[in-house]
């Protein structure tokens, strides 16, 4: 049987390629009535190739610690994920509070459903300092930021007195959900690569925890009006989790001599992009002069999601899709030198755009023009694993006919 979150997740792959062209050729004046579609470009990766991904294997993860099979594809959780992104593709773009607050709602239901099922499939299991703690708080995070995102453009801030609605959302959704879930991936990814585990589980629960709470203080923060009384702490805490487990990783991947492969090095460096606005967040809080402050929190979230999200995927959605589609218990960590130095490239333009104000339109063509030959090196070798995957099905099909 094949995992049709995975294929999905291999599809929105594909089609960040189309919304990352029309970025570059709309800054070259090439497509001029084609702008305005920043909303689709973050989502086809959030939504459509990160949760669309998580969605896929977290419960054969869960049900692995056990020792239990990967269990049988939740048809209705895929159909909410996949029904409230769509009617979200339609209703946010074009700012339509019925098929937002529609779409907002499925998906939600979705989240939901797949916590319930990670907790069912997790019961009665001593989880240890174990993964699917990591995963339930993330999509905690997650159902947070839905009930934000969704109120964004329908005007539930008001009532739910939250100051800075927007930073809740990203913050929620990338310090909450994305850190804390890959984190677990991490967690379950590395024994596999090196046969040993990422880290002690005294260390991977006080990760945790500082990495949960530091989130709180990130969402809360912005809640109450950008207070910074509740951010700062935050923002230690999650950084300090961060460095942590970064720590971690680079030894283990280092000790198994994996920096031989890009992928690696994808894991790794994608780090930097969300690392890198917390170290200028308090020059732009003190004010320096010279550090445009509006400009980069207007830019920087490309940069994260392409840098950081992205290339975290190019690394582990080949891995999966080898793993989960054509059952390859050796499978190998994804992406190449060409993917590894153009995401990065890409993302580095994204930054330079922000400060060099006169030239901001070229470099911004030529930062999208190098992720879009990213996004091609990445799909192009997880859409030949997943062409193997369905034809294997098709001549085992044909044969059984
Ligand atoms: C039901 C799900 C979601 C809804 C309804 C939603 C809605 C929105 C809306 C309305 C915006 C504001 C766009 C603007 O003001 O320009 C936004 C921005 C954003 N969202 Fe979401 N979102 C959802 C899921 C997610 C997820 C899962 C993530 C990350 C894992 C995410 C990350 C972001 C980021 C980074 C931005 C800022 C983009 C930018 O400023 O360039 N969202 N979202």
């Amino acid at each position: 049987m094949l995992n049709p979150f995975l294929l999905m997740a291999a599809f929105y792959l594909i089609v960040a390629i189309i919304a990352a062209a029309d970025a570059a050729l709309t800054s070259f004046t090439l497509l001029p009535w084609f702008a305005g579609l920043p909303w689709l470009r973050v989502h086809f990766i959030t939504l459509g190739v990160f949760t669309e991904a998580a969605f896929g294997v977290l419960p054969a993860y869960v049900a692995a610690r056990r020792g239990a099979a990967t269990p049988a594809t939740r048809w209705d959780i895929w159909l909410m994920l996949n029904a409230g992104l769509v009617v979200l593709l339609a209703g946010v773009p074009s700012i339509n509070a019925g098929l937002i607050i529609a779409g907002g709602t499925l998906v939600f239901i979705a989240v939901t459903l797949l916590i319930l099922q990670l907790r069912s499939l997790g019961l009665g299991h001593s989880e240890g300092a174990g993964s699917l703690k990591f995963y339930v708080a993330g999509l905690i995070y997650l159902l947070v930021g839905i009930l934000v995102g969704t109120g964004l453009w329908v005007g539930w801030s008001e009532p739910l007195r939250i100051g800075v609605p927007k930073e809740v959302h990203i913050h929620a959704n990338s310090w909450g959900f994305a850190s804390l879930v890959f984190a677990g991936l991490l967690i379950d990814l590395l024994p596999a690569l090196t046969g040993a585990a990422l880290a002690s589980r005294r260390t991977l629960t006080l990760i945790f925890w500082t990495m949960t709470l530091g989130a709180l203080g990130l969402v809360l923060g912005p809640w109450l009006g950008g207070n910074l009384y509740v951010t700062v702490p935050g923002l230690v805490l999650h950084i300090g989790a961060t460095v942590w487990l970064l720590v971690a990783l680079v030894q283990a991947l280092q000790r198994h001599g994996l920096f031989a492969s890009a992928g690696a090095w994808h894991l790794v460096v994608s780090y930097t992009w969300i690392l890198l606005p917390v170290l200028v967040a308090p020059l732009i809080i003190l004010g320096v002069s010279g550090i445009p402050g509006a400009d980069i929190e207007a830019t920087a979230p490309q940069a994260l999601i392409y840098g950081w999200m992205l290339q975290f995927f190019y690394a582990v959605t080949p891995y999966f899709m080898a793993r989960w589609l054509l059952r390859d218990a050796h499978a190998r960590l994804g992406g190449n030198w060409l993917s590894f130095i153009t995401v990065n490239l890409g993302a580095i333009f994204i930054w330079v755009s922000i400060f060099l104000v006169d030239l901001r339109s070229p470099i911004h063509a030529v930062a999208y023009g190098l992720l879009v030959i990213s996004l091609a090196a990445a799909a192009w070798e997880t859409g030949a694993i997943v062409r193997d995957a369905l034809r294997r099905v098709e001549l085992r099909a044909g044969q059984a006919a």
